[in-house]
């Protein structure tokens, strides 16, 4: 009897190829990065807007690279090909096999004499320490991906990109069999991000710097607003001069407004003028008994403006830095956001914002 599996539409599609992430990380470098990135307090999406859980940037950046790029186990007969890496690979597989040996000559004498002494595993192969010193360059490209100075450092960024459309191609390739195959594995054309859950947009933003393109969408609309305030909106400017009047004023015709630099200006312009505005406002008095809610908690003029004036800040710093601009140099695509609404407990509706 012969018998058919029709769980999967491409009969002749081999079994999918590892991912890194399946495979192996460099923990240490992603958590060193992601710790330091508390304590930093310009030009950090922290500084746009307080999210409660937000995710650190070099995680989200690290993971989304390790899902999209294959363990190397998977192109291992690519990488014996290649003279320069077998020879250097075989070179490291003599040294392991005579560890390996020494290992398992202990192992046999533990156990004559009665010893519980663990078997040293399988021998390496020369297939292993492919994979593995090629493993060791995804990780050095990780390390220097996680580092915050390298946010806008756009060598780092291609390199990591190249990786992710060479693992893509690959894929392509490999599916080149399948029923949908121009639709599903097109290699001109990376497959989109979409954090449904987006929450303070990390995933949405690192997916979007490395060539994705990226979909955020969350039931909170302060979320939906940071994540549209990052990643919607910044591209739409992406290469655009400031327009603010002082801006204007000065304007260099022979200098290029890289990614959101003029976007930038005019935040920082008008954070400004925000900021000299509730200065004005901080001296008019207010009616000293204002009491909110009735929790006899009085709100003064100043408390009022003091909120008002951080908000300010925050805009201003948070367009300061390069953080907007690394994301839109990249590819200068435009993320769409969905939010849903909701009455009464029950959803409205489903919106595409901007719609
Ligand atoms: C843990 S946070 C998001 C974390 C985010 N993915 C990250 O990596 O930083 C979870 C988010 O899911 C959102 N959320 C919860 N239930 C939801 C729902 N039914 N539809 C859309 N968003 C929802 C919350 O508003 C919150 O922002």
């Amino acid at each position: 009897m012969k018998i058919i599996s029709t769980s999967h539409p491409n009969q002749s599609a081999p079994p999918p190829r590892k991912k890194l992430i399946e495979v192996a990380l460099p923990l240490d470098a992603i958590n060193k990065a992601s710790a330091r990135e508390k304590s930093i307090r310009h030009g950090h999406p922290s500084t746009l807007h307080l999210w409660w859980a937000r995710r650190p940037l070099a995680a989200a950046r690290a993971v989304i690279f390790s899902q999209m790029v294959d363990d190397p186990s998977a192109y291992v007969d690519v990488l014996r090909a290649d003279p320069k890496l077998r020879r250097k690979a075989e070179a490291v597989l003599k040294a392991r096999l005579k560890l390996w040996q020494e290992a398992r000559t202990l192992a046999e004498k533990a156990k004559e004499a009665g010893l519980p002494v663990p078997e040293p595993g399988p021998a390496p192969t020369l297939d292993d320490m492919l994979a593995d010193q090629e493993r060791q360059r995804l990780f050095r490209i990780i390390e220097d991906l996680v580092l915050w100075e390298n946010t806008t450092n756009e060598k780092v960024l291609q390199a990591a990109r190249d990786e992710i459309w060479q693992s893509w191609r690959r894929t392509c390739a490999e599916n080149a069999g399948h029923p949908r195959a121009k639709e599903l594995f097109d290699r001109h054309k990376l497959p989109a991000f979409h954090d449904p859950f987006a929450g303070g947009g990390a995933l949405p933003l690192e997916a979007q710097r490395l060539g994705l393109e990226s979909y955020a969408s969350d039931l909170n609309p302060v979320a939906v607003l940071i994540n549209k305030a990052m990643i919607e909106i910044p591209p739409k400017f992406a290469g655009r001069p400031p327009v603010n009047p002082e801006s204007r004023g000065k304007l260099d015709h022979s200098r290029s407004w890289l990614g959101a630099q003029g976007l930038a200006e005019d935040v920082r312009y008008y954070g400004q003028w925000m900021r000299d505005e509730a200065e004005k406002a901080d001296r008019i008095p207010l009616p000293e008994n204002r009491d909110h809610g009735g929790n006899g908690e009085r709100e003064t003029g100043s408390e009022t403006v003091r909120g008002a004036k951080t908000h300010g800040d925050r805009l201003a710093l948070g367009a300061h830095g390069e953080e907007p601009e690394s994301g839109l140099r990249a590819r200068g695509r435009t993320t769409r956001l969905q939010f849903h609404t909701f009455h009464q407990g029950r959803p409205r509706g489903l919106h595409r914002a901007g719609d």
